[in-house]
Formats: structure tokens, sequence, C-alpha cells
């Protein structure tokens, strides 16, 4: 654990450092603010303890400059001060604590503890919040597509499971499931915009109606590329009807070229869509749902991915099937 201590008072500041780096910590003493400026974005610091009035400069302006960078360490200040102004001050401007003088230097310990902690918890609330506005903003997308299209109901997240057991079945970190399962329930968000004489057309579509329709993977892209933290869904969006020979749209990306999880979603679509009941189209058995797909392995599928899946899905049932186990 590092921690940077600004004190210009010789004393303290030797007492400080002293029982820090004797109870296994490691610190690094200055007396001013500039000196304190010079290091705080260079190096990983856990924690700051600051004096209010330095050699140079007051604390505030160091703790002003660490919060407008938007650096998230815990900053104590060290006062003589009962001065419930300056406290109040110090607390609206972003301080974490206060250790007064005089203090025993075993709290110093408690404090370094109960702010590091403090901080761990405001961090994982911000996150979890962040990620759960995100994500009922997402199933609100989803929904107000499909309640353009009654019929295609459920498409989005049947996709994303399927994704999510290739996914498994490819064995991928926590994280990268995350963005494959989010990119697979937002694969068609571009149809949000289509005219619904297209989305429910039955017969097929006429050259120029078609083209309006192919247009859904850039219109899905430009909208989830407003959120900032989903560039890269955005990109997997696009590529989710390119082929692997190349004659897919929008760009015509070829084998290895089209992103992974854009072609794990382009077997898993064309899976939930041959399966599933549609308007259009009687719900087929998985042996058939199998045959189309591997007509189509190498032009339009990555060969590869498809053999995982079918074997994944395979086994899935299999496991399904068997017996239950007799306990006596
Ligand atoms: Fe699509």
């Amino acid at each position: 654990m590092k921690v940077l201590l600004v004190e210009d008072d010789k004393v303290s500041r030797i007492a400080i450092y002293r029982y820090l780096s004797e109870n296994g910590f490691e610190c690094i003493s200055l007396r001013s603010v500039k000196n304190a400026l010079d290091v705080v974005f260079e190096q990983a610091f856990d924690i700051i303890f600051c004096d209010i009035n330095l050699e140079d400069d007051s604390g505030f302006s160091l703790l002003e400059k660490i919060r407008e960078s938007l650096l998230d360490i815990p900053f104590i200040f060290i006062t003589a001060s009962n001065d419930d102004d300056i406290i109040h001050e110090a607390l609206d401007k972003g301080a974490d604590d206060f250790l007064r003088k005089p203090f025993h230097l075993e709290n110093l310990q408690t404090i370094i503890k109960r702010n590091i902690e403090r901080k761990k918890i405001d961090f994982i609330r911000r996150s979890s919040n962040k990620e759960s506005i995100l994500l009922h903003a997402i199933k609100a997308l989803i929904a107000a597509l499909e309640a353009k299209d009654s019929y295609t109901s459920g498409h989005s997240l049947q996709v994303a499971r399927y994704a999510h057991m290739l996914g498994e079945a490819l064995g991928l970190f926590a994280e990268e499931q995350f963005i494959l399962e989010l990119s697979a329930l937002l694969h068609d968000i571009g149809k949000i915009g289509m005219p619904d004489n297209i989305l429910k057309k039955e017969a097929s579509l006429q050259d120029d109606e078609y083209n309006l329709a192919k247009e859904h993977v850039i219109i899905g892209s430009k909208i989830i590329t407003e959120i900032n933290d989903l560039q890269e869904v955005a990109t997997i969006i696009r590529h989710h009807h390119e082929r692997f020979d190349g004659k897919g749209y929008p760009d015509g990306l070829k084998g290895d070229a089209i992103p992974l999880y854009s072609r794990i979603i382009t077997i898993v679509d064309a899976y939930e869509t041959i399966r599933a009941k549609r308007r259009y189209s009687d719900q087929q058995s998985m042996g058939y749902a199998f045959e189309e797909l591997i007509k189509h392995s190498g032009t339009q599928f990555d060969p590869e991915l498809l053999e995982v899946f079918i074997r994944m899905i395979r086994s899935t049932l299999s496991l399904k099937e068997k017996p239950k186990l007799q306990i006596e």
C-alpha cells in the first residue's frame, strides 16, 4: 500500500513516515504542494495525507487539482484546526476524512483502512448502478423494437441465449460474455427505424426494399455508438450480416477480418430464425436447421465456429435427455 504524505512540519512528517514504514506501508513524504503535484499523477498512490497549511500553498489547492483530474484517491487532511467552516469547505471540495493534531499514530492504520474500504464500496455502488441503468435502457430499446412486430418477439433474447451458450463453449471470460450477449440482444436494433411495410412483408423483398432493409446494420451501429462504453458492441452489430466468403454486407469483410462476436451472432441468429415459428415460416426441427447451416458452412458461416455450435447444441440436448439418476 502506497501513501503520499504532504506535511511541512518536520516533527509530524518524520513521525508519520517512520510509523507507516515500520508497519509495512510504502510512504513518500514531501513538504510542498508543488512537490506533491510532481509525483501524484506519475505514481499510483492508495491514499493521500495532506496538511492544510503548507510552505508554498494551501492543501486545498492540491485537493482541487486532484479532484479536477478525476483521480479518485482517498484524500485525508491533517489539521490542528477545530474551525467548522474549514471542515465543511474541505468536505465540499472532496476531502474524505480528517486527522486532527495531536493524534495517536496508531489511528493512522484505522483511517487508512476505513477510507480505502469506503472508496471500494463507492466504486462498486457506482459501477453496478451504471450497469443496471444501462441494462434497463437496453431492455427498453429492445421492447420498443419488438413492439413494432410481435412475431419477432423474443428473437433477440433467444439469440442472446444461444450466443451465451456458444461463448461458454468457446471459453470466453465473463467480460467478453457480457459484450457478446449485449451485442446479440441489440443486433437488430437498427430495424427500429425500418418502415412497417418492409419489416412485416411476407413475400420476398424487391431490390430497393432489400437495400433499405440492409441499412439496419448501419442504423443499429449508429444508435449504439452514441453510448460511450459500447463502441465494441456498435462494431459487432455493424458486421453481423457479413459472410465468411466476403459476400455479405455492409463492408464485404471476409473470414477472420469479421469480428469474432459478429461471426457468432451470424450463426445463432440464423439458427434461431429457422427454429422459431414466425408469421412467414413454420417451426423447423433441429436436424433441419443443422442441415441448412451446414449447407452454408465456409460461405456464409465460419466453419470452425459452426462445428462448435452444432456440437454444443447436440451435447446440451443429450444432457437434457439423459434419465435422472435414481436415488434410493
Ligand atoms: Fe440482422
